[in-house]
């Protein structure tokens, strides 16, 4: 691999390695994208008190989520089609979390099933779903997660129907995706990836093929998906899946202190505040700013995750400085993956834990569990 310093330099090659409908599928936001730019802008607009003569000669990220010991405070976050960016990507990214000591997050919308990842990695991931119409769907869904020993069911809130991607209109993204006269120059210019992903094994939604009734062919499977996201699920349905499932419960897409209170009261264990990576509400604000609101109105009485705009270690530090006990990386993920494969991950995460523990200790926090508002300078 070229010399890669940032996740920045892994979205680059990312760029140039895969066709641009894939790369543009995880670069994008929704509509005019106000609200994925806002998430990036307004963890930039914060600055960090730097503080000097402080003993931080054995600076430790290790912290614990959800009563499980990890090795820094950061969780791989539940992306649809991750194995459209490297072949096996789910597997992939699985084994590189594993490796590291942090969780990983199994969408249902992945192209390895949850019985792949299962059988390929020996630690315990998360399994992310959404509230379908179908029931039944749902219910299968978390007998999947507790045969495979899952430690967490993240539900995610946000999505009772789609944000519409502008660019995924525009460059005709298919699932799964397919060699076509307006993409053939693209696809041919990235061999390695037409050979390993599209002419490869698994290439459309992997816990979905041969587990609903009436819909086997690939096409068929994504108008079913389309179709199945329930917009009239309300706090009731979730307290639904918490009667049903026995483990450890995350909920997604909290981005309001109201909301964080409804979460608390259908019993999660975590919240995430999220707003999709800017994927759905476009004018929602950045969740760097809503962070400190939902952590007041949730109190210590569950704990607060984080995701949006996470490029660096300093951006994780900023979460942590402001009351999440972890955060989680979408497209810094799906990036490194697209860049490397396993490698680009483990990559991904040593940028990320080396910028993390340079950053804790120039602001005179000796460890992840010390962060706190005193870390960041306060304008006048
Ligand atoms: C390509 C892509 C696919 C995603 N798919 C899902 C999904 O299947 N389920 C889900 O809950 N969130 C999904 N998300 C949202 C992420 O879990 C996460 O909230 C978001 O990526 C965080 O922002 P970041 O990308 O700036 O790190 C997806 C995000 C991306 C970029």
């Amino acid at each position: 691999m070229p010399l890669i310093q940032s996740i920045d330099d892994l979205r680059k090659i990312a760029r140039r390695r895969i066709p641009r409908a894939i790369f543009d599928y995880a670069d994008g936001g929704s509509y005019q994208e106000r609200t994925l730019r806002a998430n990036a802008a307004d963890l930039d607009a914060l600055s960090f008190r730097q503080r000097v003569m402080v003993d931080v000669s054995s600076t430790s990220l290790a912290t614990t989520v959800l009563g499980t010991k990890i090795s820094m405070p950061l969780a791989i976050a539940p992306t649809g089609l991750a194995g459209l960016f490297h072949a096996d990507g789910e597997i992939l990214g699985a084994q590189a979390a594993a490796a590291f000591g942090i969780p990983f997050c199994l969408s249902t919308m992945s192209i390895c099933s949850i019985e792949d990842v299962r059988a390929a990695t020996n630690r315990p991931f998360w399994f992310q779903q959404y509230l379908m119409r179908d029931r039944g769907f749902n219910q299968a869904l978390i007998e999947r997660a507790i045969a495979a020993q899952c430690s967490a069911l993240m539900l995610t809130l946000d999505l009772p129907l789609l944000g519409e991607r502008w660019r995924d209109a525009r460059n005709g993204l298919c699932i799964p995706p397919r060699l076509s006269l307006r993409n053939a120059w693209d696809v041919v210019t990235k061999p390695a990836w037409a050979m390993k992903v599209l002419f490869g094994k698994r290439r459309t939604f992997g816990n979905l093929v041969g587990h609903i009734k009436g819909a086997s062919g690939v096409l068929n499977l994504a108008e079913w998906t389309h179709s199945q996201f329930d917009a009239s699920a309300t706090w009731r349905d979730v307290e639904w899946v918490r009667s049903r499932w026995p483990g450890r419960l995350i909920l997604k897409g909290v981005l309001d202190a109201d909301d964080a209170r409804f979460a608390l009261a259908a019993g999660a264990d975590a919240v995430v505040v999220s707003n999709h990576g800017g994927r759905q509400l476009d004018g929602a604000p950045s969740t760097i700013e809503v962070l400190p609101e939902v952590v007041a109105a949730i109190d210590g009485r569950c704990e607060v995750l984080f995701d949006g705009g996470i490029r660096s270690g300093q951006d994780i530090a900023k979460a942590l400085a402001l009351g999440a006990r972890a955060g989680l990386i979408g497209k810094s993920f799906l990036f490194a993956l697209a860049a490397g494969g396993e490698a680009g991950v483990t990559r991904a995460l040593d940028i990320l834990r080396n910028e993390l523990r340079v950053t804790l200790a120039l602001t005179g926090t000796p460890n992840a569990a010390a962060a706190g508002p005193h870390m960041l300078r306060v304008r006048s």
